[in-house]
């Protein structure tokens, strides 16, 4: 019996470069972005594999100035409940979000949670259905980075989930996931490493030399909130101290393209 392959001309090199390439942009250009790219983000969701082909989301593409301009404002307070709660030193370091007043299109991606009764008893019900919503938003952000453009993935908040149900009309049973801010990229983008191979993968049972004890889980947690300030900086999302213009963007993985250019890709 002979070998049953995919047949498809894109490349594993292709697919890891995006991946490698793709990062949260905060901090876009308001130049608009042509309709069939946003088409080509929604028809990457629309392949994403979902718990028992249950495909619990729906995308709602917002475009209208003022509609956007309203969402920028009830995200952005999640910001002051932040400072109040998750402040200090060691605080969530969030980005500033006046970047969010920029962004030429969101996608709002909602999903139907009452469908985690097509998945077994048996399982974690729930957390298939977010794993579903996941993998749908991921296959999002990686055609937006295919294209060039930059996204940001925008989590949702308790305080202000019921206005933005509201803005966006969304009716009973369905729930904001997250929202992509997607535009073209100043191309400040941050730089960000990955824990390495060694580090990450075990073989056949995990290595209980490198299970975390609860301290070093905390101190896990306050190291990466340090290193996304670095990034913060980095990226130009707050203002530098390191100097940004000191890293050359072919070092970075990008080039300087005009906008007349990037639409013809
Ligand atoms: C589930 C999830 C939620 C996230 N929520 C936010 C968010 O609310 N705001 C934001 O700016 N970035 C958010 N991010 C982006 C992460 O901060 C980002 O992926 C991480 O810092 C790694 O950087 P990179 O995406 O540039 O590789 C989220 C990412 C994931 C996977």
């Amino acid at each position: 019996m002979g070998r049953i392959v995919l047949d498809t001309s894109a490349t594993i090199d292709d697919l890891l470069e995006i991946m490698r390439k793709r990062r949260s942009c905060r901090l876009f250009e308001p130049d608009p972005v042509p309709e069939e790219m946003i088409t080509n983000i929604l028809e990457a969701g629309r392949w994403a594999p979902s718990g028992c082909s249950s495909e619990p989301w729906e995308f709602i593409v917002v475009r209208d100035a003022e509609r956007r301009r309203r969402f920028s404002e009830i995200y952005s307070q999640q910001r002051k409940f932040s400072e109040e709660r998750d402040a200090g030193p060691e605080g969530f370091p969030w980005p500033d979000l006046s970047y969010l007043f920029n962004v030429p299109v969101f996608i709002v991606v909602a999903g139907d949670r009452r469908l985690n009764r097509t998945y077994p008893m048996l399982y974690y019900r729930y957390d298939i259905y977010q794993q579903s919503m996941a993998a749908c938003i991921q296959n999002m952000f990686l055609a937006a980075a295919a294209q060039g453009l930059g996204a940001t993935w925008l989590s949702m908040g308790r305080h202000f989930e019921q206005e933005l149900l509201a803005l966006f009309e969304i009716p009973p049973g369905y729930r904001i996931e997250t929202i992509l801010a997607i535009g073209w990229p100043d191309l400040r983008r941050e730089v960000r490493e990955r824990r390495p191979l060694a580090e990450i993968v075990h073989y056949e049972s995990f290595d209980p030399s490198r299970a975390r004890s609860e301290a070093a889980a905390s101190a896990r947690v306050t190291a990466t909130r340090g290193v996304r300030r670095l990034d913060r900086e980095i990226s130009g999302e707050t203002p530098s101290t390191l100097g940004f213009g000191d890293k050359p963007l072919e070092k970075l993985g990008y080039t300087v393209e005009s906008i007349e250019d990037r639409g013809k890709r």
